[in-house]
């Protein structure tokens, strides 16, 4: 049994398909890409797989201690609670806050202690929050921001604000975590510190990546499976090799990129 697998997933946006069977399974503690020209569905079947949008037809279907569960039509709040988390093509930060407000405030979204508690402040409360803030810190080393908790996010340079996104995402434990072109916008170096980060990740935490992105040099590198939509359909599945040798997936990107 897959961790993650999609079943013949289909969105209509009344005569528009935007993503038209699609069959896709993520293993345990893979990294898996996905790529396709713009408007080609990608950002559309994430937002099927964390239930911003319920899918037209098709399933998806989600291992939980060995068993089936199917997340079709769950609120997003309670798809994040059972593990998947995601980041945003545009950058959704609390632009106002603090580094270490956005990120607490993205881990109180999973691990509510109870509205009386937390409202009323009561132990409970303090004493999860005391190892919330020492973990924010932990991953926050990781990605460099540690030197800039009290930093106004606003005010973070944008490959900083990007980086703050997959901390916020991460900060709720993931099993599964959604990557929407994480290195847009980015300058060279920045996208090749973001490569090694994404690695790191996948390797420390154990978790599934699903990635898309329009950098081929980092999908390239870093995937070991990559999927490729076109007009909302899979049109390709491989390995890195395999897809960059695919004459359909050359043919979609116009012998440009790959
Ligand atoms: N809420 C919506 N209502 C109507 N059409 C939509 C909606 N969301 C997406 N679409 C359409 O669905 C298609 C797929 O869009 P989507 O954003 O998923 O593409 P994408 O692969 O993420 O593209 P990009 O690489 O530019 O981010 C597009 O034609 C888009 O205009
Ligand atoms: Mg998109």
């Amino acid at each position: 049994m897959a961790l993650l697998d999609v079943k013949h997933l289909t969105k209509n946006f009344g005569g528009l398909t935007a993503v038209s069977h699609v069959d896709m399974t993520l293993e345990n503690n893979e990294l898996v890409g996905l790529i396709g020209p713009n408007g080609a569905g990608k950002t559309t079947l994430f937002n099927l797989l964390t239930g911003v949008y319920e899918p037209s037809e098709g399933d998806v279907l989600f291992e939980v201690n060995g068993k089936e569960e199917r997340l079709n039509g769950i609120a997003p709040y309670k798809i994040a609670g059972k593990g998947l988390s995601r980041t945003f093509q545009n950058i959704r930060l609390f632009k106002d806050l603090s580094v270490m407000d956005n990120v607490l405030i993205a881990m109180n979204a999973k691990n509510q202690e109870g509205f009386f508690s937390t409202i009323f402040r009561l132990p409970a409360f303090y004493k999860k929050e005391a190892g919330m803030e020492k973990k924010v810190h932990e991953l926050l080393h990781i990605f460099e921001l540690d030197k800039k908790v009290d930093t106004l996010a606003k005010n973070l340079p944008y490959g900083e604000q990007r980086r703050l996104e997959i901390v916020r995402a991460l900060a709720t434990e993931p099993k599964i975590l959604f990557l929407d072109e994480p290195a847009a916008g980015m300058n060279p170096q920045e996208t090749a510190d973001l490569t090694d980060l994404i690695r790191k990740i996948q390797k420390d935490f154990g978790i599934t990546i699903l990635l898309i992105e329009h950098d081929m040099s980092l999908v390239m590198e870093v995937c070991q499976r990559i999927y490729v939509l076109e007009y909302g359909q899979v049109i390709a599945h491989g390995t890195p090799e395999e897809i960059k040798n695919n004459p359909r997936v050359i043919q979609a990107y116009l012998g440009g990129e790959i």
